[in-house]
């Protein structure tokens, strides 16, 4: 069984069908990658996934559970993880507290009291900023980070629950080729204990981090497979050639 299937999911918007009979299989220990021209339903898809809305039809099972009309944070208790197009860093709070609150949202508020339970929270902190390289920025306000940096910082967000499948949508999304290198060098580590699906529009970066690829056209799965499958599919040559 895979970890996530999303099974023929429609997403309706008024007249507009942003998804369409969507399926998608991702297994544990996999790097997934969901490409497509704009306004192809990729960041409607993930929404569906994470619980930021439901699909209109259809059905999402997650580690076994049927989660297509769960809450958010039954989501999140489970094991997933969303990180969202737009940056959603506190900028007047510390790069620490950032990751704090991340953490402190899935725990429970009586274990929060314990002091064994704090000096536990301060290690998982320290351990996602340096996972990160952002450990010696600890104490600088987010605001103070460069765009890259707060990318780097709601990552860490995301992962510091441990969450079984993390979602990322356009995490590279305005920084430097330097700064997607080294995005992608971070991201590698985590798949010996998180699966991920990724949002992307450069397909050089997607290509060498991900171990499959779904392509989405307008609502509808137009090729899914390996990256070489992909690569050689002359519908997706197609869009990405003439449309994007
Ligand atoms: N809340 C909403 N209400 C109405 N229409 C929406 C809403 N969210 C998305 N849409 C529409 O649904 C379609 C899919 O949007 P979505 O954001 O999922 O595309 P995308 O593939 O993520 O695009 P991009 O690459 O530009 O981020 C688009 O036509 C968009 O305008
Ligand atoms: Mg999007």
């Amino acid at each position: 069984m895979a970890l996530l299937e999303v099974t023929a999911v429609t997403k309706v918007y008024g007249l507009l069908r942003a998804l369409d009979g969507v399926d998608l299989k991702v297994e544990a220990g996999t790097f997934h990658g969901l490409i497509g021209p704009n306004g192809s339903g990729k960041s409607t898809l993930l929404k569906s996934i994470a619980g930021a809305h439901f699909a209109t039809t259809g059905t999402v099972r997650f580690d076994g559970t049927d989660i297509t009309n769960a809450p958010p944070y039954q989501r999140s208790r489970l094991g997933l993880s969303l990180k969202f197009q737009i940056t959603a860093v506190l900028g007047e709070l510390s790069v620490y507290d950032n990751v704090l609150l991340a953490l402190q949202s899935t725990e429970n508020r009586f274990a929060l009291l314990a002091s064994r339970s704090r000096a536990r929270l301060h290690d998982e902190v320290m351990h996602a900023l340096e996972r990160f390289k952002l450990a010696d920025r600890a104490d600088d306000l987010a605001a103070a980070l460069s765009h890259g940096e707060q990318q780097w910082l709601e990552i860490a967000m995301a992962l510091a629950p441990r969450p079984k499948l993390l979602l990322l949508d356009e995490p590279t999304g305005g920084m430097s080729p330097e700064e997607r290198r080294i995005t992608g060098e971070l991201l590698a580590p985590i798949k010996s204990e998180c699966a991920l699906i990724i949002v992307e529009h450069d397909l050089d970066f997607i290509k060498n981090i991900c171990d499959r690829l779904t392509v989405l056209d307008q609502g509808r799965v137009l090729g899914d497979g390996s990256v070489a499958d992909i690569e050689r599919d002359a519908r997706v040559q197609e869009i990405y050639t003439s449309r994007v």
